[in-house]
């Protein structure tokens, strides 16, 4: 399937299924390595995340947990405008090895959101995969440490992406036709 029309718009396919699965068993072999003998945790951001994490975490083979996590975003009335709130966090993250597993990287106001609140935790380290970024849409100063695709700054969906709640269920990630 090569387009797709979701509500009103129409996508094309941008990362295959397959290069997809490949690029997952890459990070999780480069995961391996560089946390041999730790007992990583991962932390899947619902509900973009919960696809790549599932087969991120398949392809890990060290002692590890994995928890999911949302991060809901409100409209403040004060003129500082969205605020935000992590949902879900139950783990206690002090000491332990993390690893936040995202969908996409956008503006990077999320995770740079994210990041700051869990550092606050006092975790012995705090890492961040995410299956695709928009290095040209980001405005933090924010790397994430392991990245699926970099990608152009228009609209995705598939893999866990959503357009209006539907197209996650896309097995390949496709791109806002222009
Ligand atoms: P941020 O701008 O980096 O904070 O991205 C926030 C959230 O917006 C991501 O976690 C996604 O859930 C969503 N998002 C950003 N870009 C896209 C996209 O291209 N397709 C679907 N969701 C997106
Ligand atoms: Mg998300």
């Amino acid at each position: 399937m090569q387009e797709v029309i979701i509500h009103d718009k129409t996508f094309r396919v941008l990362i295959e299924a397959d290069k997809i699965q490949q690029r997952v068993k890459e990070i999780g072999t480069q995961i391996n390595s560089e946390y041999k003998g730790k007992c990583v945790l991962f932390l899947g951001v619902m509900n973009g995340a919960f696809l790549f994490a599932a087969d991120l975490f398949k392809s890990i083979d060290l002692e590890c947990e994995i928890s999911f996590i949302r991060v809901s975003s409100y409209s403040g009335t004060e003129s500082t405008g969205a605020m935000k709130n992590v949902l879900g966090l139950n783990s206690n993250i002090e000491g332990r090895d993390v690893i936040i597993i995202e969908d996409i990287v956008d503006t990077g106001d999320t995770m740079k959101y994210l990041m700051h609140e869990l550092n606050s935790k006092n975790p012995a380290s705090l890492k961040l995969a995410t299956m695709v970024f928009k290095p040209a849409a980001l405005k933090h100063p924010l790397k994430p440490d392991y990245v699926g695709f970099e990608v152009p700054p228009d609209f995705l969906v598939g893999y866990g992406l959503d357009y209006d709640q539907l197209g996650r269920n896309l097995n390949d990630i496709y791109i806002l036709k222009t």
